[in-house]
């Protein structure tokens, strides 16, 4: 097997997340009202590690020990009120950079009318959706990456915006209780199919590198390889756009699971490691409850963690008990997983990945497909050295 041939090819350019830095990940909130300020750290929990404070005093040794990404300042910030606080923060030379988004429940607020001269970066009027707070944080934040997808073309920049929110929209109806239709997540990956179709998929790639919500970044790249990997296979239309929904959805049940478990470095406890699991039978039943999600979606869901060798969860499934969009699944999860940049580790050289895939887990993968999965990434690396 040629791996080495993978770096001369400039393979980095097709599987690896290859940003620079591993990203500040910390959000604190500082909120007078305990309800709020519960509900604010639970609707962050999945995407960063959050610090949650009642009073700016009780904050700054923390914020001094380590600043974080952004701040969410309330007008109920305590000992001195909103505007006061973020006085306060602003004037820490530690603090110059951060984010500040000030939040009120109250229409007419001062905070609001004075937020620019305070140097806040947004504002949010309570009550507001989980997603409103997610993407005023993440295009905060990912500014300059997502003011890159403003150069890329129409398609590209498409098809990251409409993952994007769909993605984060999807937060809100699972709060809600309610169910997305697979029409906006078809429509979410439809430009996404047809960049791949055009085999002109790499600016999507890049165009997530960096990017902090970790979530959406693996989904996306799971979706782009699995439709490279369908279109390679010979599945054109639905079929495509079912196997990418699948991809972009497959982890869908994450989004509960508090940013320490997910982004752990090193070995999960046992209990860490039963709520990690847990995001299977999360993603699966909350898209098998959406009336016109095809099955195929909750499929790859629901089985993408099984191995051949029934070694998998949850419900370690063997041989031919797994569908065949599933083992598709689970190699690709299994490579962007190995590919992907963590904050807590940087991203593996795609052939160290894929000689793992091939010399490690023959009884976990359907050999057959690896093999085909192996040859498309060589062949699409030789088009990128040549081309
Ligand atoms: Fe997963
Ligand atoms: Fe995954």
């Amino acid at each position: 097997m040629t791996y080495a041939f993978l770096r001369r090819a400039g393979m980095g350019a097709i599987g690896r997340d290859a940003s620079a830095a591993a990203p500040r990940v910390l959000v604190a909130v500082i909120d007078g009202m305990a309800e709020h300020r519960l509900q604010v750290g639970q609707a962050l929990t999945s995407f960063y590690r959050v610090a949650c404070f009642e009073d700016l005093r009780e904050a700054v040794p923390h914020l001094r020990r380590e600043p974080p990404l952004a701040l969410v300042v309330d007008e109920s910030a305590k000992p001195f009120g909103g505007r006061e606080t973020i006085r306060r923060l602003r004037n820490m030379p530690s603090l110059k950079e951060v984010r500040i988004i000030a939040t009120s429940g109250k229409v007419d607020s001062k905070l609001f009318s004075t937020a620019e001269e305070l140097g806040c970066d947004a504002i949010l009027s309570k009550p507001f959706r989980r997603s409103e707070l997610i993407s005023t944080i993440s295009s905060l934040v990912n500014h300059s990456i997502e003011a890159g997808w403003k150069r890329l073309g129409l398609y590209h920049r498409h098809a990251l915006t409409s993952a994007l929110q769909t993605f984060n929209g999807i937060s809100d109806l699972i709060d809600r209780g309610e169910a997305v239709e697979y029409v906006a997540v078809r429509e979410a990956c439809s430009p996404l199919v047809d960049a791949v179709q055009r085999n002109d998929f790499k600016a999507i790639l890049n165009g997530v590198r960096g990017h902090d919500n970790y979530s959406y970044v693996h989904s996306m790249r799971v979706a782009t390889f699995l439709s490279l990997f369908g279109h390679a296979m010979g599945l054109k239309g639905e079929d495509l756009l079912l196997l990418s929904s699948g991809g972009l959805l497959h982890d869908i049940g994450k989004m509960s699971i508090p940013h320490e478990v997910l982004n752990k470095p090193g070995r999960l406890t046992d209990d860490e490691f039963a709520v990690m699991r847990g995001h299977v039978d999360s993603s699966a039943a909350y898209i098998t409850q959406c009336p016109t999600m095809p099955k195929g979606v909750g499929l790859i869901a629901a089985q993408h963690h099984e191995k051949l060798d029934g070694s998998g969860y949850p419900n370690g499934l063997k041989g031919k008990e797994l569908n065949e969009l599933a083992r598709m699944a689970a190699i690709v999860d299994v490579f962007s997983a190995l590919t992907d940049r963590r904050c807590y580790k940087p991203p593996m050289e795609p052939e160290n990945a894929l000689k793992i895939m091939h010399d490690e887990m023959g009884s976990h993968l359907d050999t057959q497909m690896l093999r085909l999965f192996i040859d498309l990434l060589l062949s699409s690396a030789e088009e990128s050295a040549a081309g």
